[in-house]
C-alpha cells in the first residue's frame, strides 16, 4: 500500500520527538487509569488460511509491487515520503473493540505499516445494516473527527483534491486518503475514538482518543473483497507516529510481542499480541536478540541484519551486502507480519535455491500453481527429510525455523519452498509471517532490538 505524505515539517518533527512527546503531535491516546501497570493483551486470530501458494503469492506480490513502486516513484518525485502500508493480506487478525458502547471488529496486525484504519459506515439508523460489517460511527457517543487544523492532521496523507483547511469553520474535518499502486484506496476522516482493550491480570482498559482512519471509501482488490479475508481494517504496528504501538507507547512502553501460531494446527491455538512491558524473560524462554535498524527511505519498517545463511550447517557464500541497508537506506531485510512468504534478494535467492536442490533427494515435481520455483513429491513418504535452514543474525544470534515454516503443502503430497526472489534493484528482503510461525517475537523500540524464542509461545 502506497501512501503519499507531503514532506511536512510536522511529520518529521513528530518522528524526531516521538520519545519526548509534545502536544504538537498530539498522537498519544489517553487512558482511564494512569496508575495501573501491566500491558495490553489482544487476541490474535487466524482466518481463511491460504489454500495455495499461488494465492499467497498473488497477495504478496501485490503488496510488494506496491512497496517497490513506492520506492521508485519516491526517487523520481523527490518530495513525497512514502510509507509502505499494508495491503492487509496478512493472515493474522487482532480482536478490536472500538466506540462507546464498544463495537467488535477484526483488524489485520501489520508491522509493515503505521495507520490504524477501519471500515466506517455513516448510517443513521443502522438496524437494517448487517451487523459486524463496519464501524457504525453514529452509534458511538465518543466518535470525534479530527479538525483539519489539528496538528495530528499533518500526520496523514490527504486526498489530492481537498479543500484547504479553513480553521474558522467548526466542522472542517481532517480528510485522509491512502492510495495503492493498484488503485485500491481507503479514504475518509481521520478521527479519534475510545478503544476497549484487555490488559494483563484480566483488567479492561478504556483507551480514549486513539487516532484512526474512519474509512468511508474503500475500494480495490487489496483492501476489499475476498483478499481482505473479512477484516474490517488494519492495525499498523510500524514505527511511525500514527501506529497503534506508537500511540500507546508512552503509556505502556514502546514494545510489543506476538507469537504467530501454526495455522495448520487444529483446533488453532490461541495467541496474543502483547503491547507494553511484559514479564521479564525467563531463562526457560531462551530469548535471542538481534539489533533493529531503521531506514530513512522507509521509516515505518523494522529492519534486521542477516550475516549469513546455513543449509544443513553449511554456510552459503553470500555477500553480506546483499542483505544490508546501504547509506541511502536501500536494500536491507524487513521483518513483516503482513507478508506471507519470504522474499530474498537476488543473487542470495539463487544460492539458497541451489543449495536446497543439491541436498534434497526426494523426487522433484512442479508447483501445481506454478508460482514457486522448487517443489518435491513427498507422497508416500511419512517423514520427508528436508534440509535445515538457519540465519545467523547480527548480535550473534541464530534463527533456525522448523522446516514447515519454509516448506509448505502446495497440494496433496507436494511440498514447495515458500520463498520468492526479490528482483527489483535496491529492493529489500522480507521475512514473512510463515517463516515467523511458532516463535515469540518481541519488538523493542526502546532498546532497538528484536528478541525471538522458540519456547515463548505457550506464554503468558
Ligand atoms: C487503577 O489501577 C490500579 C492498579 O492496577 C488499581 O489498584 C486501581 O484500583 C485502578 N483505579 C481505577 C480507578 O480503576
Ligand atoms: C430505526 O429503524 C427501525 C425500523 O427499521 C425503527 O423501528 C426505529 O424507530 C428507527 N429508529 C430511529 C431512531 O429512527
Ligand atoms: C473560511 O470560512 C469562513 C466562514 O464560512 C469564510 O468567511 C472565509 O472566507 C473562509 N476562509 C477561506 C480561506 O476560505
Ligand atoms: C477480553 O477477554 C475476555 C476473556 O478472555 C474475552 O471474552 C473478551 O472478548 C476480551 N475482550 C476484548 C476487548 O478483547
Ligand atoms: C508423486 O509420486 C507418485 C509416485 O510415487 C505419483 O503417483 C504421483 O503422481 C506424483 N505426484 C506428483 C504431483 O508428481
Amino acid at each position: 500500500m502506497v501512501v503519499w505524505i507531503p514532506l511536512s515539517r510536522v511529520f518529521f518533527l513528530c518522528i524526531l520527538l516521538l520519545f519526548s512527546l509534545t502536544d504538537l503531535c498530539n498522537s498519544q491516546a489517553d487512558f482511564n487509569n494512569k496508575t495501573s501497570t501491566g500491558y495490553l493483551k489482544l487476541r490474535l486470530l487466524h482466518r481463511n488460511p491460504f489454500v495455495s501458494p499461488a494465492q499467497a503469492l498473488s497477495l504478496d506480490s501485490h503488496r510488494l509491487s506496491v512497496l517497490y513502486s513506492a520506492l521508485q516513484s519516491r526517487k523520481s518525485l523527490k518530495s513525497p515520503v512514502v510509507s509502505g502500508a499494508s495491503t492487509g493480506f496478512g493472515q493474522y487478525f487482532v480482536d478490536f473493540r472500538i466506540g462507546s458502547p464498544p463495537q467488535k471488529l477484526l483488524l489485520v496486525a501489520d508491522t509493515g505499516s503505521d495507520l490504524v484504519w477501519v471500515k466506517c459506515s455513516a448510517c443513521r439508523n443502522c438496524s437494517k445494516h448487517a451487523p459486524g460489517l463496519a464501524f457504525l460511527a453514529r452509534h458511538s457517543t465518543t466518535f470525534a473527527p479530527i479538525h483539519c487544523y489539528d496538528p495530528a492532521c499533518q500526520l496523514v496523507p490527504h486526498p489530492v483534491k481537498h479543500q484547504p483547511c479553513n480553521h474558522t469553520l467548526l466542522h472542517s474535518t481532517c480528510r485522509y486518503e491512502y492510495l495503492y499502486a493498484d488503485e485500491s484506496r481507503t479514504s475518509g476522516f481521520f478521527s479519534r475514538e475510545t478503544v476497549t482493550l484487555n490488559t494483563s491480570f484480566g483488567r479492561v482498559a478504556r483507551l480514549k482518543k486513539l487516532a484512526f482512519g474512519c474509512g468511508f471509501h474503500i475500494s480495490g482488490p487489496s483492501v476489499s473483497g475476498a483478499s481482505f479475508n473479512g477484516a474490517h481494517g488494519v492495525m499498523g504496528l510500524g514505527r511511525g507516529p500514527t501506529s497503534f504501538s506508537s500511540q500507546v507507547g508512552k503509556r505502556f512502553g514502546y514494545k510489543f510481542s506476538y507469537c504467530l501460531m501454526d495455522y495448520t494446527i487444529s483446533p488453532p491455538p490461541t495467541s496474543y499480541l502483547l503491547i507494553g512491558e511484559t514479564q521479564p524473560i525467563t531463562r526457560k524462554q531462551m530469548m535471542s536478540f538481534t539489533p533493529l535498524h531503521t531506514s530513512a527511505l522507509s521509516p515505518s519498517f523494522y529492519y534486521i541484519g542477516i550475516k549469513s545463511v546455513f543449509i544443513d550447517g553449511v554456510g552459503l557464500p553470500i555477500d553480506p551486502s546483499i542483505w544490508a541497508l546501504d547509506n541511502q537506506g536501500n536494500g536491507g531485510t524487513v521483518i513483516d507480519s503482513g507478508t506471507t512468504l519470504t522474499f530474498i534478494a537476488e543473487p542470495a535467492y539463487r544460492q539458497v535455491l541451489t543449495a536446497f536442490k543439491k541436498r534434497i533427494r526426494l523426487p522433484r515435481t512442479t508447483d501445481p500453481s506454478s508460482s514457486l520455483d522448487f517443489c518435491v513429491n513427498v507422497s508416500g513418504v511419512a517423514n520427508p527429510s528436508l534440509p535445515k535452514l538457519s540465519f545467523r543474525l547480527e548480535g550473534d544470534s541464530v534463527f533456525s525455523p522448523p522446516a514447515r515454516n519454509y516448506f509448505i503443502d502446495a497440494a496433496e503430497g507436494v511440498k514447495c519452498l515458500a520463498m520468492r526472489p526479490v528482483t527489483t534493484p535496491s529492493g529489500f528482503s522480507i521475512i514473512g509471517n510463515l517463516m515467523q510461525q511458532g516463535f515469540l517475537f518481541e519488538f523493542d523500540r526502546e532498546r532497538s532490538r528484536l528478541g525471538f524464542s522458540r519456547h515463548g509461545c505457550a506464554l503468558p
